[in-house]
């Protein structure tokens, strides 16, 4: 049984705690979180301790393995405690808030040979998932375009906005790691930032975009983003090579269809946003965490993935703010 300790006790800390909670090979031993309401509700709904502090988790003799849900600026300094403690980390999404912070990470980590694996739950995703395992099957033959939507249903409080490190780290970095994992490395990025809400016109973010990335074989891959969506949380994915097209549509709660005599073939709402739509994919990312740390390997997606996004995102908020095509 590997003992968990979570730090941060907000959003995403909840569906992971659950993952935890319902694992076979898992239990929740701790919760930190500065905010002793956080942590003392997240701690007691799953039976385990809490702290104020993140260091008295990681140093804890009752915490094997470490899940960072904390935001993102202490990433860096809690991923470097937990490897200096020796302890394997799954971390959230995205690594740091720049790519300097996460080149003194790397540097600090030299040498200390840790076990970090990086929150990218999407790939762990079961339509996405075996979308990648046909592809790599060459089901789909040579793939030439990606296509991948991703629309919150509403969107976040301006005050979020604002520390959220924008759109493309804060929600296109998840659409950059899946475009990696089918492409590979990117070569080129060219992104339009959108600003069609007024609601968020002062935030200095966009709240729109739509990114193309290009690898070296001269594939491509299209993201689409809003932080708004009327129908729901909208979220699909389509793989086209020259011998299949592989598309992952919505998932809703049943299959049922009403017709009538305004609709036809109405449906369900979609699920509802990231904690319901993704719950299996966190649940399947915890299993590869214990299982590499069962198996005494390193866990995929890596820190260097964590990077790879990262530099991806900058580089599309450059191409946005300036009108160019960059070049990595
Ligand atoms: N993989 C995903 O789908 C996904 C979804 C949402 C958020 N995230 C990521 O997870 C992280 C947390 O996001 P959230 O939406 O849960 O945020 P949140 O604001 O809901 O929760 C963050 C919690 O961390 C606590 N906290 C603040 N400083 C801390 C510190 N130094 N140490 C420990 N805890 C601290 C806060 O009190 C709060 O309870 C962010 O990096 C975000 O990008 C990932």
């Amino acid at each position: 049984m590997i003992k968990i300790g979570i730090i941060g006790a907000g959003r995403i800390a909840q569906v992971h705690a659950r993952s935890v909670s319902a694992h076979s090979n898992a239990t929740l031993s701790v919760v930190s979180d500065p905010v002793e309401q956080a942590a003392s509700a997240l701690a007691r709904a799953n039976g385990a301790r809490w702290t104020l502090s993140a260091d008295d988790l990681i140093a804890d003799p009752e915490v094997d393995a470490v899940i960072i849900c904390s935001p993102t600026p202490f990433h860096a300094e809690q991923v470097l405690a937990c490897a200096k403690a020796g302890k394997p980390v799954l971390c959230e999404k995205p690594i740091a808030m720049d790519m300097d912070t996460v080149d003194q990470l790397e540097k600090d980590l030299e040498g200390l040979n840790p076990t970090v694996m990086m929150g990218f739950n999407r790939r762990f995703d079961p339509s996405f998932a075996k979308i990648h395992s046909l592809a790599n099957e060459g089901a789909a033959g040579k793939i030439e375009q990606v296509t991948i939507i991703s629309r919150d249903p509403a969107a976040p409080p301006v005050e979020y906005i604002a520390t959220s490190g924008g759109i493309f780290k804060d929600m296109t970095i998840h659409d950059f790691d899946t475009a990696r994992f089918f492409l590979g490395d990117i070569k080129t990025v060219v992104a339009i930032g959108q600003n069609l809400d007024p609601a968020l016109k002062d935030t200095g973010d966009f709240d729109g975009a739509v990114i193309t990335l290009t690898n070296a074989e001269g594939a491509t891959a299209t993201i689409t983003n809003s932080r708004h969506c009327a129908s729901g949380y909208d979220q699909r994915l389509e793989v086209f090579g020259d011998r299949a097209t592989l598309n992952a549509d919505n998932i809703r709660p049943t299959t049922v269809r009403i017709s009538n005599g305004t609709v036809t073939d109405g449906q369900d709402p979609y699920l509802d946003f990231f904690l319901a739509r993704y719950e299996a994919a966190y649940s399947v990312e915890l299993d590869e965490f214990l299982s590499a740390i069962d198996e005494g390997r390193k866990p995929s997606p890596s820190i260097e993935d964590g990077r790879k996004a990262l530099e991806l995102a900058e580089a599309a908020e450059k191409s946005a703010r300036t009108g160019s095509i960059v070049t990595l």
